[in-house]
Parts: C-alpha cells; structure tokens; sequence
C-alpha cells in the first residue's frame, strides 16, 4: 500500500494555524521578519485563501503550500513537507494541486523563488517540470 494513501489536501483553516506556524520555524529557521507565520497566515487569510493548501496525514499536519495569481503570473510559497514524511510524493502532490489551482483562475505560468544553494530543492522542482531561468529576484519591504 502507498505510505501516500492516508494523505488529505485541503485549504488552509484557521484550526490549523498552530501547527502550520510549528512547521514553518521547523524547516524555515532563517525566514526573515516580515514572513514571521501568524503575520504570513493573517494576511493569506483575506487574499486567495483558497490558494494556501495543507496535506493532513491522519488529522495531522504533514505540509503546506501557498499560491497567488496576480492576473500574469502565479507564484508558489512555502512549500514544507515535514522532515519525516519527504521522499513519499507528498510534495509532487501538492504541487500539483495548487498547480491546478492556478490553473482554473487563467493563470499561463507559475514562478517561484528558490534560496541560493538550496541544490536539492532545485532537483525536486525540475523533477516537477520546473526550468530554472536566469534571472535576479529584486525586493523591497513596503
Ligand atoms: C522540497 C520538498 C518540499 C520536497 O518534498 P517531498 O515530499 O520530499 O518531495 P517528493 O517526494 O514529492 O519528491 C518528488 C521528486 O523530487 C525529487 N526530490 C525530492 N527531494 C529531493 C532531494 N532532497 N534531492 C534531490 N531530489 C529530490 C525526487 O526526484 C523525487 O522523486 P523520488 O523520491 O521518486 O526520487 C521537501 O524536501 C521540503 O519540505 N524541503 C524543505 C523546505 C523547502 O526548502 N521548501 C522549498 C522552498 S522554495
């Protein structure tokens, strides 16, 4: 049987906050201020709510993934799967998902935004299909 069996995708809900944050300082230690979970999740919550997608493993946390299409581009953030359930397709899956999320709103093409060095995450998301293009990523807290 498939250890991906017992996997349910689903919105983001408020119940969920807790755990989502518990994860996000897990595996984003580094994040900066301004991506602080309670901040990031209270904005999501009035803008494309239904873009911020969590994978429940048994009633369990096991992965988030946030999305936003601007009317050009769609844009995929905080893509976490937790340490011990990677290597199972979960990450594929909700990828996939918000892929096809974005997808139904008329969106042509998705960017995302992957840390220098950060070589693994590179492979997983080329294994998805995903180019890497040269450019430089420009920002600016308002
Ligand atoms: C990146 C991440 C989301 C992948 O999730 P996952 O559920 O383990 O990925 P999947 O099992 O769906 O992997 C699909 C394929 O991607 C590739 N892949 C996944 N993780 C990889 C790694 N660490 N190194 C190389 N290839 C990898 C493999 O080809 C894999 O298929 P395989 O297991 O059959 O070989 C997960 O490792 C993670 O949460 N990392 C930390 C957070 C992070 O850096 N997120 C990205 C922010 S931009």
């Amino acid at each position: 049987m498939s250890h991906s069996s017992a996997i349910d995708i689903r919105p983001f809900e408020d119940a969920d906050e807790e755990a989502v944050a518990a994860l996000w300082k897990q595996v984003f230690p580094n994040d900066p201020p301004w991506n602080e979970p309670s901040l990031v999740m209270a904005k999501k919550r009035a803008v494309q709510r239904d873009l911020f997608l969590v994978a429940m493993e048994n009633g369990a946390l096991a992965g988030t993934a946030m999305g936003g299409y601007d009317g050009h581009r769609g844009w995929i953030y905080a893509l976490a799967i937790r340490p011990d359930l990677r290597r199972r397709g979960l990450g594929a899956r909700l990828m996939a998902r918000l892929e096809s999320a974005l997808s139904d709103l008329g969106c042509p093409k998705v960017n995302l935004q992957v840390r220098d060095g950060n070589e693994a995450v590179v492979a997983f998301y080329q294994r998805l299909g995903y180019a890497v293009e040269q450019r430089v990523s420009l920002g600016k807290p308002l």
